[in-house]
């Protein structure tokens, strides 16, 4: 067994109190440590070894968001873990670079728990990833951003139970990495921003403060085949994607904001001139092929429908005994994803779907945009959409599929699949 090729990391949910506004405590819950948690860093090909505790006083699961694993290592509502509990996950790392996180899955309970700070990442680099040349300085040109809304009470408590909302529960209050009103402070280069939904229910609209274009490098599960020019960026709950933003031109004292819509988000500061060579990005980043076939009568269908407590996909709610579809591995399907838009104009439901990455072939009949035209777990369904993607499983077991609205799929909008 060659040790160079096994990575090790334990992780281990825990509550605790921190601070987010003037100075008050409140409790939270984290993965070592109080609120949310570490970055684990795998490369392609290792040996993975998580030992997973849980020291919380209710079960709790370790969901690992966008991996391409078994089922059984796969963390969904299948594998509780009690009180004190531990478990042990291994897996060879066999996809490509790209930022993925981590977070709980209990059957349920996942809206409260990631609410209360269980959230982490997962950054898989390759060989690609690892000769590019792009922004890769962790901290002071590659950032993780994990955006979340959260609601203060009078005593800048978080109450989950008091504020709940069965459509997605919402706060006024904007943190980035656990902060409220976040900076970084960077040079006038090139800086790369690992952006991660780690909302409940928000949907971002990301832009900057400079009205200046911005270039996405990454979706879900990987890098886009090129750079993607963009002002603005949506990314529903559960969504991720890299950015590069190119501040060569800036000078020292500069502040340029991350918005989301018109709210600022965090603040970027130029707090060092170099002689930075204005923006230049690799042309290529990926070879995804994109020649899909297409087919008028899909292999499955899905259905998102309600609204509250009467969400449903394909008219059910969630049965941990009942499986709902079946796949084999090595096997290509096309699955037609519909948002039946049914009660008081719908909602914008983000589906996601375990075990694989999916890649986005059409919306609504219409050519799939280019910054979505790469590996994905979770694509944002508008009220009325019809959207097909090309799956495809390589593990064998049984995933789930859900709207990341945390509280619809606790509600049941959540379906699972057994692959053989
Ligand atoms: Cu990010 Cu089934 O979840
Ligand atoms: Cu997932
Ligand atoms: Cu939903």
């Amino acid at each position: 067994q060659e040790t160079s090729t096994d990575v090790f990391y334990t992780i281990t949910t825990q509550s605790g109190t921190t601070a987010f506004k003037d100075g008050s405590l409140t409790e939270t819950y984290g993965y070592n440590g109080s609120y949310l948690g570490p970055i684990i860093r795998i490369h392609k090909g290792q040996n993975v070894h998580l030992t997973t505790i849980n020291k919380l006083k209710e079960n709790t699961s370790f969901h690992w968001h966008g991996l391409k694993i078994p089922s059984n290592v796969d963390g969904g509502p299948h594998s509780p873990i009690k009180p004190n509990g531990t478990a042990t996950v291994d897996f060879t790392v066999m996809q490509e670079a790209a930022t993925l996180w981590f977070h709980p899955h209990p059957e349920g309970r996942t809206g409260e728990q990631v609410y209360n700070g269980l959230a982490g990442l997962i950054y898989v680099e390759d060989e690609n990833s690892d000769s590019l040349d792009l922004p890769k300085d962790y901290g002071m040109n590659d950032f993780p951003i994990i955006v979340q809304d959260r609601f203060f009470d009078e005593d800048n408590q978080f109450n989950y139970q008091d504020i709940r909302n069965v459509d997605g529960t919402q706060g006024d209050t904007l943190l980035v990495n656990g902060t409220i009103n976040p900076y970084i402070e960077v040079k006038n280069e090139q800086i790369r921003l690992r952006l991660v939904n780690g909302s409940n229910a928000r949907n971002y609209q990301f832009n900057l403060s400079s009205k200046e274009k911005f270039y996405q490098i990454a979706s879900d599960g990987g890098f886009l085949n090129e750079p993607v020019q963009m002002d603005t960026l949506q990314l529903v709950p559960g969504e991720r994607a890299e950015i590069v933003v190119d501040l060569s031109d800036y000078k020292n004292g500069t502040i340029v904001q991350l918005m989301d819509g018109n709210a600022e988000v965090l603040s970027i500061k130029v707090v060092e001139e170099i002689n930075s060579e204005v923006g230049s990005l690799p042309k290529t980043l990926n070879a995804i092929s994109n020649d899909f076939d297409k087919v008028s009568v899909p292999d499955k269908k899905i259905t998102f429908s309600g609204m509250g407590n009467m969400v449903a996909i394909n008219g059910k709610q969630f049965d941990m005994d009942r499986m709902d579809l079946q796949a084999k591995t090595g096997t290509t399907e096309i699955w037609e994803i519909n948002n039946l838009n049914d009660m008081m104009g719908g909602m914008i439901h983000p589906f996601h779907l375990h075990g694989v990455q999916f890649k986005v072939l059409d919306r609504n009949g219409k050519i799939t945009p280019a910054n979505e035209q790469g590996w994905k777990d979770t694509i944002a369904l508008y009220p009325g959409e019809k959207v097909q993607i090309e799956v495809e499983f390589s593990k064998k077991g049984i995933f789930m599929y859900h709207c990341h609205i945390l509280e619809h799929e606790d509600n049941g909008m959540m379906g699972q699949i057994i692959v053989e």
